[in-house]
């Protein structure tokens, strides 16, 4: 594995969470293989999993870590090419892209989107203009149009949590919100999912359609009763509209809460969430901390998510 920024980098996924299931049971298996080599951590935005998981992740891979808070801790980027920087960036993607690859063997950034420029977050212009300069393997710690370390981390879950020889219904709902988030996550979790075994539906009101080129395979269905009946797995997330870019739709929609009324269709069906989650506004408080609830599995997980993917990324960098 090269970089580490979609689904398209990984040639075996059934391989890869296996190999992350067995790391879970061996943490400490390979703590020699980064050795004498360093990860740089870079954020553009907030996160508490996403940084902890890889930070631990990379030490328990015997490499060394750097986290750079670009923004609070460092100069504010500029990405444009040829800017004239008279404004209030400080510094170049170019220069410090470069200055970055000279300290670190592998970089991991997180880049949100705006929200704003549509045609900038779907081209991903943030990262690519980041990976463009950089000179060291790339890994994504949630793009503007994707999260692949959160797609791993929820199907390691899923496939440690189902053990019957049907395939599992997996439902994923949009959720209330107070507001606008990425599609990052969602478009992620359909785009792995509509490449795995499973069922797979997604549920939305009209006008939260994610772009299609992620929900290829899917079942879309706007009633969410309807959608839930015999899920096996709900994964439950907010994200903005993207057709009206970044919007939240004027509509009420705050019945789209899920609580364990709406459950009842569901095969007794658990519960995913990437975290943050808004408690009882996206999903009640009995259903997250009830006994069908995988999301601190899931947020366990991350670690052997990203624990995986560096391995990949340092046995490609020894060949
Ligand atoms: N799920 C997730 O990515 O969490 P953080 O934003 O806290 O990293």
């Amino acid at each position: 594995m090269k970089n580490f920024t979609s689904l398209s980098d990984v040639s075996n996924i059934d391989k890869l969470v296996q190999e992350a299931l067995q790391l879970k049971a061996n943490p400490l298996s390979f703590r020699s293989l980064g050795e004498g080599k360093t990860i740089g951590l870079v954020f553009l935005n907030p996160s508490l999993r996403t940084r902890m998981s890889t930070q631990k992740a990379a030490m328990n891979l015997g490499l060394n870590v750097m986290i750079l808070n670009v923004n609070q801790e460092s100069w504010a980027w500029e990405f444009e090419d040829g800017a004239i920087m008279n404004g209030m960036k400080v510094e170049h993607v170019k220069d410090a892209a470069a200055v970055i690859s000279q300290y670190c063997d592998i970089v991991g950034i997180r880049c949100f989107p705006s929200l704003q420029n549509k045609e900038e977050d779907t081209n991903e212009y943030v990262l690519n203009q980041f990976m463009k300069y950089c000179q060291v393997p790339v890994v994504s710690l949630e793009s503007a149009t994707r999260h692949p370390l959160q797609s791993l981390a929820d199907l390691i879950t899923i496939t440690e949590a189902w053990n019957q020889p049907r395939k599992p219904k997996v439902v994923l709902t949009w959720a209330p919100h107070i507001k606008p988030l990425p599609q990052a996550v969602a478009n992620s979790f359909s785009e792995w999912m509509c490449k795995v075994p499973v069922d797979f539906v997604i549920t939305h009101p009209e006008g939260y359609e994610l772009h299609e080129s992620f929900t290829q395979g899917a079942t879309i269905e706007y009633n969410q009763q309807k959608a839930l009946q015999g899920a096996d797995f709900v994964y439950v997330k907010n994200w903005s509209s993207y057709h009206n870019y970044g919007r939240i739709l004027p509509e009420n929609n705050d019945h789209w809460l899920l609580n364990e009324k709406s459950m009842q269709v569901t095969q007794n069906a658990k519960i995913m969430h990437c975290l943050p989650v808004r408690r009882n506004v996206e999903l009640s408080d009995v259903l997250l901390d009830g006994p069908v609830s995988l999301i601190q599995q899931q947020a366990g997980n991350r670690l052997y998510a990203a624990q995986v993917v560096l391995k990949e990324i340092l046995q490609s960098l020894n060949q």
